[in-house]
């Protein structure tokens, strides 16, 4: 059995339906199949409006403002265009779904979740921006997780050639898939033939695929801390959160069908049970600090003073002046600058009972270097 490549099949319906936000490029045959039945009764989004960049993602930095986002030029001229109203950011390497973010927030966190665990599940890879702002429309009108499953199921079959799945494949096929996926085990760790064929059996019987894949998600999930299997539930919960970071967080799409194939289960398959961090060094994003989901945008003194309240209060406001310094309002912070940004980024001795994190001290770094404001 071909392990599943791809799925970009949101996009694809997307492009069905005629509601892509971006060009839909690869096979050609995706315009003459049918609209899957599921997907027929689905009305058309608003149309969608982009703003297209030059350079790649990481030449620019984006922010909330209030009226939008405002995405600014790294180098050269560092102009900042600001957008609002439009729907993405196309640039030169990915596009951002600018409103996935608010729409998240939409749906039960739950819900959000089971969305990326289906992905994962299906076809092991990090969903796109675009398929999940589809999905989660889906979700509010009302479909179920069952349904979801079958949609799922139903477009892999229907573009065999980008799935490996198809019409034909036999029941302990799809339940090798889907222990693979769900739980990690294939090779020395995969199941024994009676555990496949008892749920091959239970699928012959009329269970829809949908049901052994919720039963898979749910039954990761009762191993956590589990001696034996508790990487089981890590490794899903990590892909959920490296797929969170991608498609909800970042808002990013790649810009071609073979990339957002091939880099999503590229993605997912640099997770461990242990660590995120090669995923996100896949991801590649240098705006780490960019994040749909946050309140809106903060300006960088902000998002300092806030690193500050977390790390540095417990030793530095009216109980206790360590050092002399108290940082528990913004008239301090900026008076105290220069040693603060010495303590935190320079020497990094502050705090000094823990450590920032490189988006922190990024954040510091750049907001002293800009003048301090
Ligand atoms: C657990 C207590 C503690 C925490 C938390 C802490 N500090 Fe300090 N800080 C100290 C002590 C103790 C000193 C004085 C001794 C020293 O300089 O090492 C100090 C000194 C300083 C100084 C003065 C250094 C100098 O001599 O010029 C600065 C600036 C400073 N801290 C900034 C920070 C910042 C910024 C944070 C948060 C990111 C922070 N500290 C968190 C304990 C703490």
């Amino acid at each position: 059995m071909r392990f599943p490549t791809l799925l970009q099949f949101p996009r694809l319906f997307l492009c069905l339906l005629s509601v892509s936000i971006i060009g839909c490029g690869g096979n050609p045959e995706f315009a003459t199949k049918d609209t899957p039945k599921a997907m027929s009764a689905t009305p058309a989004a608003a149309p969608a409006t982009v703003a297209t960049f030059a350079g790649i993602r990481n030449a620019y930095k984006i922010s909330k403002t209030s009226t939008g986002f405002s995405v600014k030029e790294l180098s050269g001229a560092g102009t900042t265009v600001n957008l609002s109203g439009q729907t993405s950011a196309k640039f030169a390497d990915v596009t951002v779904n600018l409103l996935v973010g608010d729409k998240s927030k939409t749906i039960p966190a739950a819900s959000l979740k089971t969305l990326i665990e289906l992905y994962i599940a299906f076809f092991n890879r990090v969903p796109d921006a675009d398929g999940m702002s589809y999905w989660i429309d889906q979700i509010k009108a009302g479909v179920n997780v069952d349904q979801l499953s079958a949609s799922f199921y139903d477009a892999a079959v229907q573009f065999t050639a980008l799935t490996g799945y198809s019409a034909t494949m036999s029941n302990e096929q799809f339940v090798r898939i889907i222990y693979q996926n769900v739980l990690g085990r294939s090779g020395a760790t995969a199941p024994p033939d009676a555990d496949v064929a008892y749920w091959a059996g239970e699928l012959a019987s009329g269970k829809p695929k949908g049901f052994l894949v919720a039963t898979m998600l749910n039954s990761a999930h009762t191993f956590a801390n589990d001696p034996e299997w508790g990487w089981v539930p890590q490794l899903l919960d990590n892909k959920v959160t490296v797929g969170t970071f991608f498609a909800i967080q970042q808002g990013l799409n790649y810009n071609t069908s073979e990339e957002s194939i091939s880099k999503g289960m590229d993605i997912a398959k640099a997770v461990t049970s242990t660590d995120i961090s090669l995923a996100k060094t896949k991801i590649g994003m240098t705006d780490v600090l960019f994040d749909l989901t946050a309140a809106i945008s903060n300006s960088e003194f902000e998002k300092v003073q806030s690193i500050i309240n977390a790390h540095c209060l417990t030793c530095h406001s009216t109980q206790r002046t360590e050092g002399g310094i108290a940082l528990h309002t913004a008239d301090l912070i900026r008076r105290n600058a220069d040693a603060l940004y010495i303590m935190t980024v320079v020497t990094r001795a502050m705090p000094q009972d823990g450590v920032l994190s490189a988006d922190e001290i990024a954040t510091i770094s750049a907001w002293y270097l800009a003048g301090a404001k």
